[in-house]
């Protein structure tokens, strides 16, 4: 069964709607009340659908920031069994410190077929569309994979480019990119889009890894499996806390490494609207009483991965 073609667009008001309430929280170093602003609006449209909804990857837990719980139920209850990630607002330093790459971020997909994860870190991997399977592997060293990919890509180690975040737990990666004179492009925060980056060679990024959130990593899944592109996550339980909660989450096997259609499959739409200005999409901008946004939506069934711009009125 497909999700309805409708949805996507009714998907793209509710990101630009939630991305237009956390603007107006922009650089006011207020990361919980862009988060809430955003989380209101996301929760009231979504319970207006004619959908059987429930959140599978929700936000904020970590940080005891407002959320949409994993395992609330959205919707009129009067449609389609739909499973629900939401990331009102990704890059909550950004917004807050009013800095590029802030985005409002939502996917949908057939019940049971989107991965319903707890809030843990994810060690991540993500290649191009051109990339045949089996050229990296999050098995793989580091160096095989760059060079399996180099190979793959005609190119040469110093033509590479890998994003990751920029924090200390990468300082090895770190270390083996510049031994091996690959570029990189370090990011603050926003690893959602980081992974984005290998859709399309405009971005100049060949490959995308390191260790981010998990809901992240399940939200950039769906986009990166509706425009073919190869993602592995492998969830990281340290604390016991989340060991518990895996496991009352009937995952058995903690080590595992989950491939893109085991995390997402069948028919799924992604939406992120900017928030502030970034590299995937532009950010909201106000005049008078309309306001205009631009939001990367793609949908798997109908092999759509566009970028929209609108200019609509503020209701
Ligand atoms: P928030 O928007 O929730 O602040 O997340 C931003 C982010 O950079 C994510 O994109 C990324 O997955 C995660 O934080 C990384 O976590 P940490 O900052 O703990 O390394």
């Amino acid at each position: 069964m497909a999700l309805d073609n409708s949805l996507k667009e009714k998907m793209r008001r509710i990101t630009s709607k939630a991305a237009l309430a956390a603007s107006k929280f922009k650089g006011l170093n207020d990361k919980i009340g862009a988060d809430k602003a955003a989380v209101d609006i996301m929760r009231a449209e979504l319970n207006d659908l004619n959908i059987n909804g429930r959140v599978v990857i929700g936000e904020g837990e970590l940080d005891k920031a407002p959320m949409l719980y994993i395992g609330e139920k959205l919707g009129t209850k009067d449609g389609a069994e739909i499973d629900i990630a939401v990331d009102p607002v990704e890059g909550t330093n950004f917004v807050a410190k009013n800095l590029p790459g802030g985005i409002s971020v939502l996917a949908i997909a057939e019940k049971n077929n989107l991965f319903h994860a707890p809030e843990t870190y994810m060690e991540k991997i993500a290649v191009g569309r051109n990339i045949e399977k089996g050229t990296v592997d999050l098995d793989f060293t580091l160096e095989k994979n760059l060079k399996n990919l180099a190979d793959a890509s005609n190119k040469k180690l110093s033509d590479l480019t890998v994003c990751l975040l920029s924090r200390e737990r990468h300082s090895k990666i770190i270390d083996t990119l510049d031994n091996l004179k690959v570029n990189k492009k370090l990011i603050t925060d926003g690893d959602v889009s980081g992974a984005l980056y290998v859709t399309d060679s405009k971005f100049g990024v060949d490959m995308f890894i390191g260790i981010g959130g998990g809901p992240e990593g399940v939200l950039a899944a769906s986009a990166l499996d509706a425009s073919n592109c190869f993602f592995q996550g492998r969830f990281i339980f340290k604390e016991s806390g989340d060991i518990k909660r895996a496991k009352q989450m009937g995952i058995k096997d903690l080590d595992k490494k989950y491939e893109l259609n085991e995390i997402i499959s069948g028919d799924s739409i992604f939406s992120a609207t900017g928030i502030t200005d970034g590299d995937l999409v532009k950010g909201i901008e106000i005049t008078g009483k309309e306001y205009f946004s631009e939001t990367l939506v793609t949908h798997k069934n109908s092999n759509t991965f566009e970028v929209i711009s609108k200019k609509e009125e503020i209701i």
